[in-house]
């Protein structure tokens, strides 16, 4: 994230006038008590999400017609007015309800959906200006048509929402340009009191560029130089988001909806960890997520390739196996169609897990941590194993208390095993061993919550 943030930070700050030592005030010490967020644990809150495992992002905007991914206007620096046009040229045929039907076919439980992302194009109707979908050649409410179309598909709904807009300087120099980050900063609160009231219950509010770690993309103006600061180290301004009061909203306006740690809230639902890359470690005690792209960039980008059905199922498998959700990511193109491509590729991973899906869904990961043949997953009195790259001769899987009384792999072909002091050996014949997952289901002879084993990985946030 940071990486991708820096380079184009480093060509902007090279054109922005450059202040003179002498006229920057000087910066607030780093306070006290940073805002320490709540580590979350897994509640009742998160259980249905924690079940649900599998979700869709849909990130989708202005920024889809010249498709070149949801950054274009910040990577190529497209003045506002320039970009502003794109509103113009955007009025998609069609939309949430074929997203909808698409994440169902795919298998997913649960869609996130840009209500508005870094570039400030709100797409809802808005009383805070009017760069939005409603007043601009659309003509639409996206979100209210999105909210409409996941319900009614049976899908948990979502909501993606950017304190950051890219309009207002006072985000990359909030003490500078107070002003402006303060309104930046109403904005903020009155879009968020008008998603949390206007669409009826929400799930989910998922947070993107807000808190102070992500103010002037994580660094300081100290005199002429931007300075990176520390990871995890609070910005050095006295300006506040003052999260607490939206945090107030919600609960009182949406108090069942669990939202992410992408912002300087006391009670954080879920953690996230952002691409492939960031797979992480295995991590049962905090409720966490793995958001990436099926093909490129998030918004729509021209160039992008679906990425292979193994790549996909393996991800599926690995990030549950490490006890995470994955929320998979589509850019649909300006017309509103997702890519045909990928309509394919989420289609194959539906029909995978409607054959496979008892190894995915309600379950948890482990109680065999993740190694260099595949992940395991459990619920009840099973074990899913999933095997991603057989060993050359047997599965050797450490003791445990519980008895093994039948094996079975559900991807077809018989499987023998036995079960003695050292551990459960396995061993499936070659033509049985699945090139993409051989999923197998070993039966115990009491619940698998009887297996202690505990681990924390890491997170972004
Ligand atoms: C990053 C990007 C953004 C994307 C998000 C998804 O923070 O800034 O474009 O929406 O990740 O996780």
């Amino acid at each position: 994230m940071i990486k991708k943030i820096l380079l184009p930070f480093f060509f902007i700050t090279s054109l922005l006038p450059q202040p003179r030592a002498a006229q920057l005030p000087a910066l607030p010490p780093a306070p006290d008590t940073p805002v320490s967020q709540a580590v979350p644990v897994h509640t009742e809150r998160t259980k249905w999400w924690t079940e649900a495992r599998f979700g869709m992002f849909v990130h989708f905007g202005i920024y889809a017609v010249p498709g070149r991914g949801e950054w274009v206007q910040w990577n190529e620096q497209i003045p506002l007015e320039e970009y502003a046009k794109f509103a113009d040229q955007f009025h998609p045929e069609t939309g949430p309800e074929e997203w909808a039907r698409v994440a169902k076919s795919a298998g997913m439980k649960y869609m996130v959906f840009t209500s508005r992302h870094h570039d400030g194009f709100a797409m809802f109707d808005t009383k805070a200006g009017d760069f939005n979908s409603v007043k601009t050649a659309a003509h639409r409410d996206f979100v209210a048509e999105y909210v409409k179309a996941a319900r009614n598909a049976g899908l948990y709904t979502g909501l993606y929402y950017s304190p950051l807009d890219w309009r207002f300087p006072g985000y990359i120099m909030p003490d500078l340009q107070r002003k402006s980050a303060e309104a930046m900063r109403t904005q903020y609160h009155t879009q968020m009191k008008e998603l949390l009231s206007n669409y009826g219950p929400l799930d989910i509010l998922w947070f993107d560029g807000g808190g102070k770690e992500w103010l002037s993309f994580g660094g300081e103006w100290q005199g002429a130089q931007w300075v990176k600061r520390p990871k995890g180290e609070p910005a050095r301004t006295s300006f506040s988001w003052e999260d607490e009061k939206v945090e107030t909203m919600i609960h009182q306006l949406q108090p069942k909806a669990i939202y992410n740690g992408r912002v300087d809230m006391r009670n954080v639902d879920f953690l996230c960890r952002e691409g492939d890359g960031k797979l992480g470690d295995f991590d049962n005690e905090h409720p966490w997520e793995l958001c990436t792209t099926l093909a490129g960039a998030w918004g729509y980008q021209k160039i992008a390739k679906v990425k292979p059905f193994k790549q996909c199922i393996q991800l599926l498998a690995k990030t549950a196996g490490r006890d995470g959700n994955l929320l998979l990511n589509v850019g649909p193109r300006p017309d509103g169609q997702i890519d045909p491509d990928q309509v394919g590729r989420l289609q194959e991973i539906g029909q995978w897990l409607e054959k496979y899906g008892e190894s995915i869904y309600g379950t948890r990961g482990g109680p065999f941590l993740p190694v260099d043949w595949g992940v395991s997953t459990h619920k009840e009195n099973i074990i899913y194993l999933h095997v991603l790259q057989w060993p050359k001769d047997k599965l050797v899987l450490p003791s445990i208390r519980a008895k093994v009384v039948k094996a079975k792999v559900l991807t077809g072909g018989a499987v023998s095993f036995a079960q003695g002091d050292n551990g459960i050996e396995l061993s499936v014949q070659s033509s049985d061993q699945n090139d993409i997952d051989t999923v197998i289901a070993l039966e115990l002879d009491q619940p698998t919550t009887t297996i202690a084993f505990h681990r924390v990985g890491n997170s972004e946030n």
